[in-house]
C-alpha cells in the first residue's frame, strides 16, 4: 500500500488541483494530431494488432464491461498513442493521455485516477518511467480498482480506501524490458507495434496528402514511403516538407522528381537516414575501425543523450542492418559500410566472419 500524504482531505484537492489538470496532455491540435485516424478503416497497417482489437473490442461491448489493461510496446512513431485514440473512439469513451515523467508526485497519478469516469482510457506514455510510488498506486487500482491511501502520521494514520470507477489503462512505452514485472503482469494485453512496410507507408502518404489537400502520384507517394524508415511519424512529416517544397518551387503537385529532390535538400537520404544517423555511422567507422563501442561513448562523441541514441537513432538502423549490437557496444555492419560508401577495414572483415 503506498503513503500518499501525512495530512488528511488528499482526494478532495486532488480533485479540484489545477496543477494535475494542466499536466494532463489533452489531444492538442498540432499537425499530428489533425491527421490521426480515429477508426481501424482509416489505421493503416498493423493488421494482427487490429484484428485482436476489433475481437476484444466488440466482446467488452457485448459483455458491457471495461476493456482490459493493455500495454503496447516498440519504436517510437509507430502509433501507440494512435491506436489508443482509435479504441476510444471506437468505444465510444473519452480518452485522457498523460506520461509517466509528468506524474512525479503521488498527487499527480492520483488526481487523474480520480478524475476518470467509469470505462474512460487512461494512456500513460513512457510508462516505463513511472516512479515506484505512482506504480504501487496504480497496482490496486488496476486490480480492483480501488485507491489505497494512508492519511495522518505513524501513530494517528489511517487507511482509506477509495473506489474507482471501471478505467482502461493503456500503456505505451519503447522498453517494455525496462518495465517492472509487477506492473507488466497486470496488463491484460501486451502487444509489440512493428515497422511498416513501403506499401502500407505509401498508403499512409497518400493519406495524408490528401487531408493536406496535396495532389500526389502513387511513385511520389512511393519516394517518401521509401524514405521513412518504417514510421508513419516519419512519413507524415516528410510529406509535410516535401508538400511545402512543391507548394513554393513546382506547381503544387508531388511526383517522383519532387519527392526525390526536397528529400535530397532535406538531406534525407534513400534509406530515410538523416544527418545524426549518418554521423552516428561515420563516426563508429572513422573513429573506432567500425566497433565495438560503446553506447556512452556515441552518445558522448556525438553530443546526444544516450536515451535519444537508444530509442530514436538506433530501432532503425539495427532493424535495417546497418547497425550491429554486440556485448562489447555497436558496430557497423558490412551494409553500413556500403551505404556510407566506405571500405570495410580487412581486420574487420575477418571479425565479421568470425561473429
Ligand atoms: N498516421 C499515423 N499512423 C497512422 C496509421 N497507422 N494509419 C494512418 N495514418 C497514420
Amino acid at each position: 500500500m503506498a503513503i500518499i500524504s501525512d495530512d488528511a482531505g488528499i482526494e478532495k484537492r486532488a480533485k479540484r488541483n489545477p496543477i494535475i489538470k494542466s499536466e494532463t496532455i489533452e489531444y492538442d491540435n498540432t499537425f499530428e494530431n489533425s491527421i490521426r485516424p480515429k477508426d481501424f478503416e482509416s489505421y493503416i497497417g498493423q493488421s494482427a494488432l487490429k484484428e485482436t482489437l476489433r475481437i476484444i473490442l466488440e466482446a467488452a461491448k457485448k459483455r458491457g464491461k471495461p476493456l482490459d489493461h493493455m500495454l503496447f510496446y516498440g519504436p517510437p512513431g509507430l502509433g501507440k498513442t494512435t491506436i489508443a485514440g482509435v479504441i476510444a473512439s471506437q468505444m465510444g469513451v473519452e480518452i485522457k493521455i498523460t506520461s509517466a515523467p509528468s506524474l512525479e508526485r503521488p498527487r499527480d497519478i492520483i488526481g487523474i485516477l480520480m478524475s476518470l469516469k467509469g470505462g474512460e482510457i487512461l494512456f500513460i506514455d513512457e510508462i516505463h518511467r513511472l516512479n515506484k510510488v505512482a506504480e504501487e498506486i496504480l497496482y490496486p487500482a488496476m486490480e480492483d480498482f480501488t485507491l489505497d491511501m494512508t492519511t495522518g502520521k505513524s501513530q494517528t494514520a489511517k487507511t482509506l480506501r477509495v473506489p474507482l470507477p471501471k478505467f482502461t489503462l493503456i500503456g505505451a512505452t519503447t522498453k517494455a524490458g525496462e518495465l517492472s514485472s509487477p506492473l507488466r503482469d497486470r496488463f491484460g494485453m501486451i502487444h509489440r507495434l512493428e515497422f511498416y512496410t513501403v506499401e502500407e507507408l505509401s498508403e499512409v502518404v497518400k493519406r495524408t496528402a490528401r487531408i493536406l489537400d496535396i495532389d500526389i502520384t502513387q511513385e511520389g507517394a512511393t519516394a517518401i514511403a521509401m524514405r521513412s524508415r518504417g514510421t508513419p511519424r516519419i512519413a507524415n512529416r516528410l510529406v509535410k516538407r516535401v508538400s511545402d517544397f512543391a507548394i513554393v518551387k513546382y506547381d503544387g503537385k508531388i511526383d517522383e522528381d519532387v519527392a526525390n529532390e526536397s528529400l535530397d535538400i532535406l538531406k534525407i537520404d534513400e534509406f530515410g537516414l538523416d544527418n545524426t544517423d549518418r554521423a552516428l555511422l561515420s563516426l563508429i567507422i572513422d573513429k573506432y575501425d567500425g566497433g565495438p563501442v560503446g553506447i556512452e561513448t556515441i552518445a558522448a562523441a556525438l553530443s546526444e543523450d544516450v536515451r535519444t541514441i537508444e530509442d530514436v537513432c538506433e530501432p532503425y538502423l539495427l532493424q535495417a542492418g546497418l547497425l550491429q549490437r554486440t556485448p562489447r557496444g555497436r558496430k557497423v555492419s558490412p551494409e553500413g559500410f556500403r551505404h556510407l560508401g566506405r571500405k570495410m577495414p580487412s581486420a574487420q572483415t575477418s571479425l565479421f566472419r568470425l561473429d
